[in-house]
């Protein structure tokens, strides 16, 4: 694994910087929390940092960052309504590191954890800051490249030695930059392609309870979860929760 230390030449390597704030830390609480303080002034407001103290998961978890990983915010303006930002946040970051090991081997879990190995390596946080009728997205990417200290669900890269994380970067950024300009084509059926638990048995919990369990028969266009449920068959859609395998975290 190159570690590297965080390069903003690199990272901005083909990239219009006329259109980019970034700004690199050392230590931060969260790269969420910082990009929410910033004023919107260009197109697209980047926070990274070397590690966070109060990185912050989904449903309040918290999410573990020490040096070595990848923790970057994206903010931007607006958004492409009908669209699920969170998934297509997740098929990004997926496309990307697929791009840079060089293999097919990651995958996605609804509703946007990054897996390997049926073990989560990232995932990402999406908080809107609302001000008057100005809409905000923060889009917050956590990469783990190498974990030192694991629970037993978690997961990294660290397989892939030759990663540069700033290449990583710089390939994430510029797939969502090139997302927010012109879309993603098939971004649904692209999802479900990699989904790793198309048709397979899940459970669907919310706030850890069960609220239903059957066979997982992909997304809608809004990244709804749609599962025939077991016990009559009747196709159900959630829009939020978390979902349970057999055999994965
Ligand atoms: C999850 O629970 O799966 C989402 C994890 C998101 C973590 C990233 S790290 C960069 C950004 N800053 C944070 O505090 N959280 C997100």
């Amino acid at each position: 694994m190159k570690l590297n230390t965080l390069n903003k030449n690199k990272i901005l390597k083909n990239i219009d910087v006329d259109r980019i704030n970034i700004a690199i830390y050392n230590t931060i609480g969260s790269t969420n929390d910082k990009c929410k303080t910033l004023k919107q002034s260009n197109d697209f407001n980047i926070v990274l940092a070397e590690e966070q103290t109060k990185g912050k998961g989904r449903m309040g978890k918290e999410w573990s960052s020490p040096l070595g990983n990848i923790y970057m915010s994206i903010a931007f303006s607006g958004s492409k309504s009908n669209e699920p930002l969170s998934l297509i946040s997740g098929l990004i970051c997926q496309e990307a590191i697929n791009k840079v090991i060089g293999e097919d081997s990651i995958g996605l879990k609804w509703p946007n954890d990054i897996i390997l190995n049926k073990k989560k390596v990232g995932g990402i946080l999406i908080e809107k800051e609302v001000l008057g009728s100005d809409v905000t997205n923060i889009v917050g990417i956590g990469l783990n490249l190498k974990l030192v200290k694991k629970e037993s669900w978690w997961g990294d890269l660290s397989e892939y030695q030759h990663i540069d994380r700033n290449e990583l970067i710089n390939t994430i950024l510029r797939k969502f930059i090139s997302y927010c300009d012109k879309g993603i084509d098939n971004w649904k059926e692209k999802w479900e392609t990699s989904c790793m638990h198309l048709n397979s048995n899940i459970k669907i919990q919310s706030n850890n309870i069960k609220i239903n369990e059957g066979m997982c028969i992909g997304i809608t266009n809004r990244g709804a979860l749609r599962i025939s449920s077991n016990k009559d068959g009747k196709i159900c859609e959630y829009e939020y929760g978390d979902i349970s395998i057999k055999g994965v975290y």
